[in-house]
């Protein structure tokens, strides 16, 4: 087994990402690129690519642990999986996912849980929900937690959406705007859409003062976010529509990390067939 010459360095000289860097890639139109990532190495290679944030994603309850939902997946889970991310000491922000059942309860419970993940190194933590979730990330904000909202696809509300949909058509896409506005009135970070329609995708990036990050939300979104197995195209079976595989044109892991970025930040991904209608 090889093992990586510099454990103890940082991945790469990049200046760390930081939420002034968000901020002002929302200002300049800069477009920010984010991977899900779940362990040491992937994150060694993602942080040399330039990649701006990780994410620790629940989704590894179903790309790992071969799940077939989120909803099995622990604190313990996305902890263990934080940390060995944030032992790659990346210049990119180390975000963890708060999983099912870990904040839903209260602000006080939410505020345990994102300590926990905190403690072992993510610098923000994602929930998934609307407007009711406002009082929850207004209390990890004035604690000193930077907080990433999660609307659309909410893929831990499986159950109640009736199945992985496009959401926000018609006057939902109101809803998920107003939802958006308390979450960031709140203090929110940064808020991730997933699978919404391309036009929701711009009325929410010209809506917001923070940074949107989109998967399957269209080009307009202030970044992109994908899966890694997705990108690597390591998950069998038929791919949702605003999936690429980078590795098969790019031809090494660390190529793909790097061509995803250049087409993020190029504006050369997503192009349309990646997106949904109204
Ligand atoms: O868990 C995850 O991987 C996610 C992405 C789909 C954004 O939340």
């Amino acid at each position: 087994m090889s093992v990586h010459p510099q454990a103890d360095q940082p991945s790469s000289n990049r200046k760390p990402v930081s939420l002034a860097t968000l901020r002002k890639a929302k200002e300049t139109g800069e477009k920010l690129t984010m991977l899900t990532c779940y362990d040491y190495s992937f994150a060694k290679a993602m942080d040399a690519a330039g990649v701006d944030l990780l994410l620790i994603g629940d989704s590894l309850g179903m790309v790992v642990q071969g799940h077939d939902s989120t909803l099995p997946v622990t604190l313990e889970d996305i902890s263990y999986h934080t940390a060995c991310v944030a032992r790659a000491k990346p210049a990119a922000m180390v975000v963890a996912d708060m999983p099912w059942g870990s904040y839903q309860v209260s602000p006080e419970q939410a505020y345990e849980s994102a300590a926990q993940l905190m403690a072992v190194g993510a610098q923000m933590v994602k929930l998934e929900g609307g407007a009711w979730l406002g009082p929850t990330v207004r209390f990890l904000t004035e604690r000193g937690i930077p907080v990433c909202a999660h609307l659309g696809l909410t893929p831990q509300s499986v159950h109640t959406l009736g199945g992985y949909k496009v959401q926000g058509r018609g006057a939902a896409g109101d809803q998920l705007i107003a939802d958006a506005k308390a979450l960031q009135d709140a203090g929110a970070a940064i808020v991730l859409v997933e699978l919404i329609p391309t036009p929701l995708g711009k009325r929410l990036e010209e809506a917001l003062q923070v940074p949107t990050i989109g998967i399957g939300a269209g080009p307009h979104t202030t970044g992109q976010v994908l899966v890694l197995h997705d990108i690597l195209d390591v998950t069998p079976g038929k791919k949702a529509r605003f999936v690429k595989n980078y590795l098969a044109q790019a031809g090494s892991v660390q190529a793909a990390f790097a061509a995803f970025v250049q087409e993020v930040k190029s504006g050369a991904y997503p192009q349309p067939e990646h997106g949904f209608s109204e």
